[in-house]
């Protein structure tokens, strides 16, 4: 989708040539490392990808917010009020979520017309749903002259999933799309949120991501099952020390939880994310001293022990990364995202590059009856207005 032909849908559902919408983009994010650790309040290691939602948005007079994508057919109107409610139409919850952050604090919000496109698939773990609260959230702060910060924009946008989606996700992923910067990935705290740009130089290789196709049906589920569990750690080894959280722990301690846990499912719980936010540290230092090979390693054992010890992956995603480590120039394979399905990230040498996705989607199609995509994104920048 190029912007004139864009731009000319909008024009063709709204009319009125002469009053020209602005365009904001919002990136989808791919996460390289640091898997569930967020929500733990531990490390994560997230880039911005070109690829993520434009929208295409204009004032108007009146009380009504009129919504359009060009995905699929589903246009909305949407009367203004002083507070919105949950629409049975999934996708208009996300931009309505945030726009009721901003009426929470207080901005006036006027009539507008709203055209959406994405091209980050939904439901693959690449987070095309920060992605359209993202695109809202800079649209409206612009527009409005709201004057919040990146970060509160990130904060509202999480909240707005949080509480009006009523999906409980941890701040990762508004972040990455909120701060994103070409070619570079983010090494975030999220407890602290203090984060640093790293420079992403893959030299003779490639990122590839790898989406399963398989629909996420139980992941919102097994994702609160999961963000329990480790609460539970959390409570039980306060008998310990009184830690907030599982990432104030340190690798050192893993030995402990056995003592302090008894239930094994928890323990396991416990010693994932523990030892994930020890391989990101890990795989931080060793992409600044160009030690790739290590950082696949670390990529291997990240997607290793979200099998085994938090068992959020699934014969898909198991099929693709242990099929595809055994093709030659692969130098790290691992899910992304909250897992059950959606996508694998890997890390490969470009010259084995088209090697590897024709041989892996033969493999992936006989041992699982499903088609996989393959995308080579490039790393973009976060959030913002583009024209
Ligand atoms: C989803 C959530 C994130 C994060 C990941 C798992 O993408 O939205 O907050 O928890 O799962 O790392």
């Amino acid at each position: 989708m190029d912007i004139i032909s864009f731009t000319d849908k909008y024009y063709e559902k709204y009319g009125n040539r002469n009053d020209k919408p602005a365009l904001f983009f919002s990136p989808g994010r791919v996460n390289l490392i640091g898997e569930h650790t967020d929500y733990n309040g531990g490390f994560v290691f997230p880039c911005a990808l070109n690829y993520g939602t434009y929208l295409l948005i204009r004032k108007v007079k009146g009380n009504k917010l009129s919504f359009s994508t060009i995905n699929f057919v589903d246009d909305t109107e949407v009367e203004i009020k002083d507070i919105f409610i949950n629409t049975s139409r999934k996708w208009i919850n996300y931009p309505l979520g945030v726009l009721n952050e901003f009426l929470k604090k207080g901005i006036k919000i006027s009539g507008l017309e709203l055209l959406f496109f994405g091209d980050v698939p939904n439901g693959a773990g690449l987070s095309s749903s920060a992605s359209i609260e993202m695109v809202t959230a800079v649209a409206i702060n612009e527009l409005f002259n709201a004057g919040f910060s990146t970060l509160e924009l990130v904060k509202m946008s999480q909240k707005a999933e949080n509480e009006f989606v009523g999906m409980n996700c941890g701040i990762m992923d508004q972040f990455a799309v909120g701060f994103g910067k070409k070619d570079n990935a983010i090494f975030l705290n999220c407890d602290t949120l203090f984060f640093e740009n790293v420079p992403l130089v893959l030299n003779d290789c490639s990122l590839i991501i790898t989406n399963t196709n398989k629909r996420r049906g139980l992941t919102d589920s097994k994702y609160n099952e999961r963000r329990s569990e480790c609460e539970k750690a959390v409570e039980l080894l306060q008998a310990y020390k009184p830690v907030r959280n599982l990432s104030e722990l340190n690798t050192g301690e893993i030995h402990l939880l056995e003592k302090y846990i008894k239930n094994p499912v928890v323990i396991k719980r416990a010693k994932h994310v523990i030892s994930e936010n020890g391989r990101v540290v890990e795989a931080v230092k060793v992409l600044k001293e160009n030690d790739l090979i290590r950082f696949g390693e670390l990529m291997n054992l990240s997607h290793d022990s979200l099998k085994d010890d938090y068992e959020v992956t699934g014969n898909e995603l198991d099929t693709l990364v242990y099929e595809g480590r055994k093709l030659p120039g692969v130098i790290g394979t691992r899910m992304t995202g909250a897992g059950f399905g959606g996508c694998t990230v890997s890390i490969v040498k470009k010259t084995d590059a088209s090697k590897f996705i024709s041989e892996l989607s033969v493999i992936y199609r006989k041992l699982t009856g499903l088609e996989p995509d393959f995308y080579q994104p490039e790393i973009g920048d976060g959030a913002g207005r583009i024209g």
